[in-house]
């Protein structure tokens, strides 16, 4: 089991800070559950490790724990968000990756990274660092592509739930753009036979 300096095992610390997170916002707490099990079931299909796909499970669970620094009337806004709330809750990308590091544990370094980059796109048009191909951690683009499949299947205060045929058409259109394509090959895969898969109406 991987373990912080202290020795306290990383699934613990990250246990409390999801729970910490959840006492915020319920609805990432879930989001980063669902992320995380469409996550291993995409490193599986990649021929990822057990070791790797314990680091992609953290990186998964930990990836939005920035929203715990998030002011509320961005992080419960009901409804779709003026710029200048983008620009705020873009934050929490480096939040994320500032809280890991405080962890202070051997692998805080990578998970670290890895939270950073969760909102970079393969084409280099996302934030915080604007990186491009495969300049992004791969586990980064791995949450990534299932953090959008969630965002878009899931039900929010200003968005219906898509189905799954839709959001698989938008993924395809950003296959190169948004995300990795050899990944998304791989996901189209994985997520049919996915208890995460959505319904089609
Ligand atoms: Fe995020």
């Amino acid at each position: 089991m991987k373990t912080t300096s202290n020795h306290v095992p990383m699934q613990k610390v990250a246990l409390s800070l999801t729970t910490a997170l959840g006492a915020r916002d319920e609805y990432t707490r879930r989001h980063s559950d669902r992320v995380v099990q469409i996550s291993v079931d995409l490193g599986r299909q990649i021929d990822l490790s057990e070791d790797e796909l314990g680091m992609l499970a953290l990186g998964a669970q930990f990836h939005d724990i920035g929203k715990i620094g998030i002011p509320d009337n961005v992080l419960r806004k009901p409804a779709a968000f003026e710029q200048i709330e983008w620009e705020c809750m873009k934050q929490h990308a480096e939040i994320g990756e500032r809280i890991i590091l405080a962890i202070n544990g051997e692998i805080s370094p990578t998970l670290a990274r890895t939270v950073r980059h969760h909102h970079e796109h393969f084409d280099g048009s996302g934030y915080p660092d604007g990186l491009r191909g495969t300049e992004i951690p791969l586990y980064s683009r791995i949450i990534s592509l299932c953090d959008s499949y969630d965002a878009m299947t899931a039900t929010r205060p200003y968005h219906r739930p898509r189905e799954h045929r839709t959001v698989m058409d938008i993924l395809a259109g950003e296959g190169g753009r948004k995300h990795d394509p050899d990944l998304l090959h791989a996901f189209c895969a994985v997520i049919e036979k996915s208890p995460m898969r959505a319904p089609n109406a």
